[in-house]
């Protein structure tokens, strides 16, 4: 048996942590069909088979499987929103992971496709569901090619196809590459994908893709982690997977964590417990921040999260209680900032991402974004003026107008707003435009003030003027600004 450790990715060894996804990582040949079925694999899907769908979709529903995409919904709920008779249905599973930040999906289709092949067809099982489409983001190369040889596997195998294991449950898997579009993440514009048009967000509601979705028939679109829980959910049952973590956030996560830790990589922690001091500080998790530097920020939940700063440290991976904080779990990615960090250049690399990625669909979005980004290049160059800060929450209530959560701040003596916000936009991508703009420049305004440059005009005592020598006085910076000097 070959064991390998990966020294800066993921699914690290050290400690006693339970591990319902990672479990193969540690394999050099995890992702082949000859060590799944080593490992227990496909035996998650023989137990549904034994039983009725209604009872595995039962047993998904009081394990409490919490969405690992992004907004956290219980699969089980999910699969129940689908109207009764309307045939066919589809699963679409959402690999298209890019949230700035974020890459535990890939990881999990890279070393274990079986494990998520394996949860597609007990979800097609227990919600009904008569075929599957797999979307892999355009540029994960390797996850598209290991997925597309362990189909083939379990196609030849019969795992997958007509009459699975003898049964009368028969399904087919789809493979779908995208073309790399972060806004195809959004499931409405995936499924405009994979029906071969542009990726745009469709409005909802009314219509969620429960009940009109791919080709206008019931969807579901789950998270890449969220079916890969399922093997381990059906071979344990949800009273083992709900001893793991907290009674509103059960099992483990996929946290992947990058920036100014000492270990980057993803890890696989207890949901609900485990807290943002544990993952960022541990021996067993990142080990602290790069050259004992101090912490001076960090993003709990993937790029589109406000941003938290020590003083949100012993708060658990819990979605309610980071929500009330201010911000929100996300995608599970934690991007650390120490104290060297310029703030505003970090907002404008979130922002810019963001701006780019409009699909132009909304004019908030599509127009707001962009000059959030056009603001904040020009006082991160030095050009700011004063004005330009109190523009930039301008800007950004017209994309979400009200109070914005942000985290409390003992130093700027702030309680904090909960999430979430009001929005004018379709979807979350005009939004996250704004929260990057928004967390730095409440939490640290005075670097963007440093930004702001005093300027004083040369004089110009020598040049004579009609005739005569003019002298001008030095500009203060307000009245720099009352021209828009810079803009
Ligand atoms: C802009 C945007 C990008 C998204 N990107 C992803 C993604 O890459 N992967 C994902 O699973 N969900 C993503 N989501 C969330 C999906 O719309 C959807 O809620 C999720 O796939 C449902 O799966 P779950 O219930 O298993 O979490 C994104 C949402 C938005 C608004
Ligand atoms: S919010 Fe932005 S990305 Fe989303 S639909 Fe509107 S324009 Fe497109």
């Amino acid at each position: 048996m070959t064991v390998t450790t990966y020294s800066h990715t993921p699914g690290f060894y050290t400690g006693d942590r339970p591990q319902i996804v990672t479990s193969r990582f540690q394999y050099e040949d995890s992702y082949t069909l000859d060590r799944y079925l080593a490992t227990d694999g496909y035996k998650g899907l023989r137990a549904a088979l034994a039983l009725s769908p209604t009872e595995v979709h039962d047993e998904v529903t009081k394990a409490t499987v919490l969405g690992r995409g992004g907004a956290g919904f219980p699969a089980g709920v999910k699969w129940g929103l689908t109207p009764q008779a309307v045939w066919p249905r589809y699963l679409v599973v959402n690999g298209d992971e890019s949230e700035p930040g974020t890459y535990k999906d890939r990881l999990l289709m890279e070393r274990d496709p079986h494990q998520l092949i394996e949860g597609c067809l007990i979800a097609c099982y227990a919600a009904g569901l008569s075929q599957c489409f797999l979307y892999i983001r355009g540029e994960m190369a390797l996850a598209q090619e290991r997925v597309a040889i362990a189909l083939n596997e379990a196609y030849a195998a019969g795992y997958i196809g007509t009459c699975i294991l003898g049964s009368k449950f028969s399904v087919d898997i789809v493979l779908h590459w995208g073309a790399g579009a972060y806004v195809v993440g959004e499931e409405t514009a995936l499924i405009e994908s994979l029906e071969g048009n542009r990726g745009l967000p469709r409005l909802k509601p009314p219509f969620f893709p429960a009940a009109i979705g791919l080709y206008g028939k019931p969807t579901i679109v789950n998270n890449v982690e969220t079916l890969a829980n399922l093997a381990w959910l059906l071979r344990h049952g949800a009273d083992e997977y709900t001893k793991i973590g907290t009674a509103t956030s059960p099992g483990t996560r996929m946290v992947a964590v990058s920036g100014h830790v000492k270990r980057p990589g993803v890890f696989e922690i207890v949901n609900g417990t485990t807290t943002f001091r544990d993952l960022i500080y541990n021996e067993e998790f990142c080990g602290g921040i790069r050259d004992d530097h101090e912490l001076k920020a960090f993003v709990p939940g993937g790029g589109s999260a406000p941003w938290f700063t020590p003083d949100q440290l012993d708060l658990p991976f819990e979605g309610r209680l980071v929500g009330a904080a201010g911000s929100m779990l996300g995608s599970g990615a934690i991007m650390v900032m120490d104290h060297t960090t310029d703030i505003p250049a970090a907002a404008l690399t979130l922002a810019r991402f963001y701006a780019n990625e409009s699909c132009g669909k909304c004019t908030p979005c599509r127009e707001g974004g962009t000059w959030l980004m056009r603001i904040l290049q020009r006082v991160v160059a030095g050009f700011g003026t004063h004005r330009d800060l109190d523009q930039l929450f301008e800007v950004g209530q017209t994309i979400c107008p009200g109070a914005f959560p942000h985290a409390a701040s003992e130093r700027l003596g702030l309680e904090a707003v909960p999430f979430p916000y009001k929005m004018t936009t379709i979807c979350f991508v005009g939004p996250s435009a704004y929260v990057p703009v928004h967390s730095a420049l409440t939490l640290f305004r005075d670097e963007f003030e440093a930004k702001i440059v005093k300027r004083t005009f040369i004089p110009v005592t020598a040049i004579p003027v009609t005739g005569s020598a003019v002298t001008a006085l030095p500009a203060t910076a307000d009245s720099v600004e009352a021209v828009g000097v810079g803009q």
